[in-house]
């Protein structure tokens, strides 16, 4: 066995969670080729012992960076934001009071969390009636340098953001397209790694988790999902990836109404409907 590979697939798994198998070797040379060379270092051995010496420095967030997979576009697979819009929000529109706390929990370059800020704004919830907390988190620097910035090349913004959308929502800014401040006052982007949650303070209404437990093995998947639910506020809901679920990994969350991706606490799911009692009729 390749020593330092091994390391290195450790080292993102204790960091990460991310789960490097051996089929990904190729994928590891491929995408530490340009950090090898910014870094001066001769080989993969080298690398992992400079991240031996600092594992928290710049160059263990660049490897970071560099193995996680940041595949995002606009309004991605868009079952869930059809399953927010036509059956989360017209529950939420008559709660009391008129705030949501929502959190995008693997943002990537924040095509995710500006999809929900411009879904909620086209469908009127919006400041001052509303009071929207959407936060945006990803592991990954690089991307949330992006996210921050709202700025998108053509390719980018073509993905999935329809053309209505486009214009109501961005401008020109030479080859790159800027998105709208109102929208991007609406997000708060940090930093937050998913395996290394603390203890739960804050609750949230709707947590975006989607397309990122994938790259976990089994037990930081079970870690993970209970980290989520104990974040879910009373009715609040989960929504994860097409190839992501929380049976057999977390009792505690059950699908919440007909389509699959969404997720509620079993407590609240069992009382009919997943936003009731936040209700006030
Ligand atoms: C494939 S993208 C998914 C982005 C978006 N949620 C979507 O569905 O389009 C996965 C994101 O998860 C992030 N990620 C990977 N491991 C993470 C961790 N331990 N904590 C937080 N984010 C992580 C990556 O940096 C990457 O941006």
């Amino acid at each position: 066995m390749d020593t330092a590979l091994h390391a290195l697939r450790q080292f993102m798994h204790a960091r990460a969670g991310v789960q490097l198998g051996p089929d990904k070797d190729y994928l590891i040379h491929s995408r530490l080729h340009a950090v090898l060379q910014a870094a001066g270092l001769a080989d993969i051995s080298a690398l992992v012992q400079a991240l031996q010496a600092n594992d928290r420095g710049p160059l263990a967030q660049t490897v970071i960076s560099a193995l996680t997979t940041h595949e995002t576009y606009w309004f991605r697979d868009r079952r869930p934001f059809e399953r927010l819009r036509t059956e989360v929000l017209p529950l939420w529109r008559k709660r009391m009071p008129r705030e949501l706390r929502i959190w995008s929990a693997a943002c990537s370059s924040g095509q995710e969390p500006y999809s929900i800020a411009m879904l909620l704004r086209d469908e009127g919830l919006q400041a001052p009636d509303w009071q929207i907390h959407l936060l945006a988190s990803d592991i990954c620097e690089t991307v949330l340098t992006q996210a921050r910035a709202g700025r998108y090349g053509a390719f980018e913004l073509e993905r999935g953001l329809p053309e209505g959308l486009r214009q109501r929502y961005f401008r020109a800014e030479g080859a790159q397209w800027q998105v709208d401040a109102a929208v991007a006052s609406m997000v708060r982007f940090q930093s937050i790694n998913l395996v290394q949650l603390g203890a739960a303070t804050d609750t949230y209404d709707l947590i975006f988790c989607r397309n990122v437990l994938i790259y976990f093995d089994r037990p930081t998947q079970y870690k993970v999902l209970h980290a989520l639910q104990q974040r879910l506020a009373p009715g609040g809901l989960l929504f994860l990836g097409p190839s992501e679920s929380p049976l057999g990994l977390c009792d505690a969350l059950v699908p919440w109404g007909e389509g699959s991706g969404v997720y509620g606490s079993r407590a609240m799911v069992n009382r009919r409907s997943a936003t009731e009692p936040h209700l006030q009729t």
